[in-house]
C-alpha cells in the first residue's frame, strides 16, 4: 500500500522582516514539517517565538516588510507551493478553499457590519455558488458544531464577548471544509468545558480525511487532541514528537520543551529561569543556551532537527537525561 502524500510539505521555511536601518527580525528559522491527511499537529511555545508568522506564511497573508525562504508544498489536489505562489492564485484557490483559518483575532477578522449568520452564509455561497436554503442551514450546522449559540446568529460582532467571537471564527473555519485548517490559538477565552468540547471538534474535522495545525499555549487541549507536538523557540522548531511521547513515556526530551511542561500548574509550576533572545540578535549557537541548565561549548554550534518518525529534537544533548 502506498502512503498517501502529504497535506502540507515544509522544508527549511524561513520568514525575516526588514527593519528601519538595515536591522533583521528572524521570525522563522528553517522550520521543516509534514502534515499527513488525518493528522493533527500542535504548534506550541511562548509569546513572540513565531507561531503565528509561521502561520501567516502559510497562507500568503505576511506583510511586505517580510522576505520567506524554503518551500511550503500544500498537497491533497493540484501541488502549489505556497511561498512561491502569486495572490492571485492564493486568494482564489487556496485561503478557504484549500486552506481554512481560525485567526488569532477573531474579532478582527469578521466583518463589522454583517451578522454572524450572514458571514457564514456568504462565505458558504462564494466557496459552493449553493443558493436556497441550504447554505442557512449549513451555517446552523457549523455554528452548533462551534459551539457557537443559535440565538447569538443574528448578531453584529461588536455585540459579541471574546470567547462568543472566537467560536463564530470557528464556525466560519469549519464552513468551509477545507483539506487544511490552520487554528491559532482557537480555544482562547474559552472556559475548560468549551475548550474540551472545541478540541474534540477540531478533532473529529480533522479525523474526517482532513488535516490540522493547531497553535496554542494551552498543553492540555495539545494533549486532549495532537498526535504529533512541535516546539517552537526563538524561531526553530526545536522538538517535534509524538504526543505519545511528549506527553506520556519519556516526556519532552529538548531542555526547553521540558522546561515548558514543567512550568505547568499540575506539574510543579517551575518556571524556566531568564527570557528568549530578541529575534533581531540572535545568538551564533544555540539560542537556548543562556537558560540552559545542560549547555556547554557544543552547544555555540547551533543544534539541527532532522525530523523522523520518532522525536526529533534540536540539541546536543538531548540523550542526556536530566530529571532533577
Ligand atoms: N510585521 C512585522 N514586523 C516585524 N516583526 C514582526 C512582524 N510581525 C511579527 N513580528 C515579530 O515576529 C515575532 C513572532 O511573532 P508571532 O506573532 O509569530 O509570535 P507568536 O509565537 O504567535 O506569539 P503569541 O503566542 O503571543 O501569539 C515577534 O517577535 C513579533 O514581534
Ligand atoms: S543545544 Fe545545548 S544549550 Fe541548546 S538546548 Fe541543547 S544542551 Fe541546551
Ligand atoms: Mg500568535
Amino acid at each position: 500500500m502506498t502512503t498517501p502524500s502529504p497535506v502540507l510539505s515544509v522544508r527549511g521555511l524561513g520568514v525575516r522582516f526588514r527593519m528601519r536601518g538595515g536591522r533583521h527580525i528572524a521570525a522563522v528559522t528553517d522550520a521543516t514539517f509534514d502534515l499527513a491527511v488525518g493528522e493533527c499537529l500542535a504548534l506550541v511555545g511562548e509569546s513572540g517565538c513565531g507561531k503565528s508568522v509561521l502561520a501567516s506564511a502559510l497562507l500568503g497573508l505576511l506583510p511586505g516588510n517580510a522576505q520567506t525562504t524554503g518551500s511550503a508544498v500544500l498537497g491533497g489536489g493540484p501541488p502549489v507551493d505556497l511561498l512561491a505562489a502569486d495572490e492571485r492564485t492564493l486568494a482564489r484557490t487556496v485561503r478557504g478553499r484549500r486552506i481554512g483559518l481560525v485567526p488569532q483575532s477573531p474579532a478582527a477578522h469578521l466583518t463589522p457590519v454583517r451578522t454572524v449568520r450572514s458571514q457564514l452564509v456568504e462565505v458558504l455561497r462564494e466557496l459552493t455558488g449553493e443558493r436556497g436554503p441550504a447554505p442557512g442551514k449549513a451555517a446552523e450546522a457549523a455554528a452548533e458544531r462551534a459551539a457557537y449559540p443559535a440565538d447569538h446568529l443574528d448578531r453584529y460582532p461588536h455585540e459579541l464577548s471574546g470567547g462568543l467571537a472566537q467560536r463564530a471564527a470557528t464556525a466560519l473555519a469549519l464552513i468551509g471544509d477545507a483539506p487544511l485548517l490552520l487554528a491559532d490559538e482557537p480555544t482562547t477565552g474559552l472556559d475548560r468545558e468549551l475548550v474540551d468540547r472545541t478540541a474534540d471538534e477540531l478533532r473529529r474535522h480533522t479525523d474526517d480525511g482532513r488535516a490540522l495545525l493547531m497553535i496554542t499555549h494551552d498543553l492540555a487541549a495539545a494533549e486532549r487532541i495532537a498526535d504529533r507536538v512541535a516546539v517552537m523557540y526563538a524561531g526553530r522548531i526545536v522538538e517535534l514528537s509524538p504526543a505519545r511521547d511528549f506527553f506520556g513515556g519519556e516526556g519532552p526530551r529538548h531542555p526547553y520543551a521540558r522546561g515548558l511542561l514543567d512550568a505547568l500548574p499540575e506539574r510543579g509550576f517551575t518556571p524556566i529561569p531568564g527570557m528568549p533572545p530578541e529575534l533581531g540578535d540572535l545568538p551564533d549557537g544555540c539560542a537556548f543556551a543562556a537558560r540552559c541548565p545542560r549547555a556547554t561549548d557544543l552547544c555555540a554550534t547551533p543544534p539541527a532537527l532532522a525530523p523522523g518518525p520518532g522525536p526529533a529534537v534540536a540539541c546536543h544533548h538531548a540523550e542526556e537525561r536530566v530529571d532533577a
